[in-house]
């Protein structure tokens, strides 16, 4: 289970921080995200910290150069409309864009991309679009009260207090990172929206969909998945394609992904890098 609470670096004496066994407790200040002047770098470290719809916001920068010299290979995308779903700060899509000779558009999508911060004291609490508190940022400490019971009942005050100010003080937090809205300023091409990808896409259907480390078995039953690849399925046209990404954290972490074209009601494989975690179930959609 993952600690519910963790410490800020730079706020504990450096004889503690620099302890050999509780460094890698200690995290980056999470509100970084509120800092205009971030890095994109301290941007992304700060997304580590955000769980929302039982996913986190976990991304990096050149995560998946294998993966997106995959799609390139195998799709022509010199036409194509391309949604990114479950994009998180737009790092990755920030990359492929970046390798891409052309495209017609590009659509940074996920259903978390904007939280409200309250602030109640010395402590600032993060609320999702559902109003559910996600995370408590403190001088010291960082909590988040959805993974227990026992930190909501800790910060319950602070969190009670938060929210009644929503409404009134709560502050609009974009969850892009600065390079990712510097290219969609400059680039007519790129831009974001939300999307659940439980849902089938809504106006324009995308010639292609990446789906990157969120279809996974750690987030999600298979008949959860199965229902977010119908949705996925009904959003393309036929011709269209859907390339789905894993960055396993496990012994080999080679990236793994497939890219299946969507053909006669079905997904037809038509490149693979390793074994794609959930290949099983897109090859049962239309089946
Ligand atoms: C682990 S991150 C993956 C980020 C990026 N694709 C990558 O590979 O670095 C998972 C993302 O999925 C988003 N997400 C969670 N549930 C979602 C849903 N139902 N529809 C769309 N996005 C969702 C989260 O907000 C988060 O940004």
């Amino acid at each position: 289970m993952r600690a519910p609470i963790r410490p800020i670096r730079g706020r504990w004496p450096s004889w503690l921080e620099g302890l050999a066994p509780l460094r890698r407790f200690f995290r980056l200040d999470p509100l970084a995200i509120l800092d205009d002047d971030a890095s994109p770098e301290a941007f992304r470290e700060a997304m580590s910290s955000i769980h929302v719809g039982g996913t986190i916001k976990i991304t990096g920068g050149d995560r998946h150069p294998e993966t997106d010299e995959l799609l390139i290979g195998a799709v022509d995308l010199s036409n194509a409309r391309i949604a990114d779903i479950g994009a998180s700060d737009g790092s990755t899509s920030v990359d492929l864009i970046g390798r891409l000779p052309d495209f017609a558009a590009y659509v940074i999508a996920d259903l978390y991309l904007t939280l409200r911060a309250v602030r109640v004291g010395s402590r600032t609490a993060l609320f999702d679009a559902q109003d559910r508190c996600v995370l408590v940022v403190g001088r010291r400490l960082m909590a988040w009260p959805e993974l227990s019971r026992v930190v909501r009942a800790l910060y319950g005050r602070v969190i009670a207090r938060a929210a009644a100010r929503l409404r009134s003080d709560g502050r609009e937090v974009l969850l892009l990172n600065p390079e990712t809205r510097r290219l969609i300023a400059s680039d007519p091409r790129v831009s974001h929206r939300t999307h659940d990808v439980f849902t089938v896409w809504e106006g324009d259907r995308p010639d292609v969909i990446k789906i990157a480390n969120l279809l996974r078995r750690l987030y999600f039953d298979d008949a959860d998945l199965l229902r977010a690849l119908h949705a996925v399925h009904a959003s393309l046209p036929e011709g269209g394609h859907l390339m789905i990404v894993d960055n396993p954290r496990l012994a080999d972490p080679r990236p793994r992904a497939g890219v299946w074209r969507r053909e006669d009601g079905r997904f037809v494989e038509v490149a693979r890098l390793g074994e794609p975690e959930i290949a099983d179930l897109v090859e049962r959609v239309g089946a």
